[in-house]
């Protein structure tokens, strides 16, 4: 069966199609300009209105497939911006009852997961989530994909993005920092922001931005940036590790693109005899093959959303989902 999936929690829009194996045939995306500080969900909704159906054309055309090959159609139900999910949503619908094929709405984070686990062949990690928006550690226990510590305030990408726009970086600056840090010779002393298993990052990131007014220089402050925030988020995915028991760290999100987060995350696993696992950088940021193969997933489960039950959740929580495809894994 091959599914088309639809992301639209935030920035991107995205439509990737996947077959039952799990093959990407297609994983297409825009992003929104994020450059002049934040997004505005509207905004941002509306270019994914404009954006999504010919994303759809160009992803059919793209596969060498048509559109009667489809036969189901995944969706990012939430987390996330309300105007943006409700346009992804729509779309979903509009497509599945076109093609009379059936729906399915998925938990943004849970897709995250899931094609990681396919994609790198890890079977039950504990997955350090880190993006714009979201910063969070999640393992499976009792039956559900738990968070076990999360940002208390905002994303680490959104930091280093914010960071990056007061010192003028390009957007997204996540790139930009780690080509600079790799010049950085000095460890500058940074709030470093660790309660219980909960990481937190608007103190460092007002740190950062006084110390550059005060003259400091970038390269070393991207350098301790990256060290101060990385070695927190190690020691939560540690943490949750150790209390899981579990040995395989799976990494998601756009952050978890960078070469020293990768590496001391796999120091880390090293030395507790663990392994990581990072799936490529087109399948760690959001697309739309996450979403049309964890559909693909939840639909071989026997899952299907009515069109009723398929109103967006804004604050769809990762431990709310069901998951019944993991019962037989252990
Ligand atoms: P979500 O809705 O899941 O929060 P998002 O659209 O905000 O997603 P992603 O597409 O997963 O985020 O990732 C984008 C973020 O990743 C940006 O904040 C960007 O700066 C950051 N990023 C990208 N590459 C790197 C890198 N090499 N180092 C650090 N951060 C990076
Ligand atoms: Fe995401």
């Amino acid at each position: 069966m091959i599914c088309l999936g639809i992301e639209g929690t935030a920035h991107t829009i995205g439509v990737g199609i996947v077959d039952q194996d799990c093959r990407v045939l297609v994983n297409l995306s825009k992003m929104i300009d994020g450059s002049k500080g934040g997004i505005h969900p509207r905004e941002a909704a509306n270019h994914h209105a404009e954006n999504v159906v010919p994303l759809m054309h160009e992803a059919i055309a793209k596969a060498g497939i048509s559109y009667d090959d489809i036969g189901l159609v995944a969706f990012s139900q939430g987390p996330g911006l309300g105007p943006c999910l409700r346009t992804a949503a729509t779309a979903a619908r509009s497509l599945a009852l076109t093609l009379g094929v059936e729906l399915i709405g998925v938990n943004h984070c849970v897709a995250h997961l899931e094609i990681g686990r396919k994609i790198t062949g890890c079977k039950d990690p504990t997955l350090l989530y880190a993006s714009g928006g979201n910063t969070q550690v999640i393992a499976h226990s009792g039956g559900r994909y738990r968070v076990f510590g999360e940002t208390l305030d905002i994303g680490i990408g959104n930091m280093i993005d914010k960071f990056g726009r007061e010192v003028g970086l390009p957007f997204p600056s996540g790139p930009h920092l780690e080509r600079l840090a790799r010049e950085g010779k000095e460890l500058i002393d940074l709030p470093y922001s660790v309660k219980g298993m909960d990481v937190a990052f608007s103190g460092i990131l007002t740190a950062a931005v006084q110390l550059r007014r005060q003259g400091r220089r970038l390269q070393d402050l991207c350098f301790s940036l990256q060290e101060t925030c990385f070695a927190m988020l190690v020691e939560v995915t540690e943490r949750a590790m150790a209390h899981v028991e579990k040995d395989e760290v799976l990494l998601g999100g756009g952050v978890v693109q960078n070469k020293r987060l990768q590496e001391m995350v796999r120091i880390m696993a090293e030395e507790r005899g663990a392994k990581m696992f990072v799936p490529p950088g087109s399948l760690c940021v959001d697309n739309g093959a996450m979403i049309a193969w964890t559909g693909v997933v939840m639909h071989g489960a026997g899952l299907r959303t009515k069109l009723e039950d398929s109103a967006v959740r804004q604050r769809f929580r990762t431990d709310e989902v069901d998951l019944p495809w993991m019962k037989d894994s252990f």
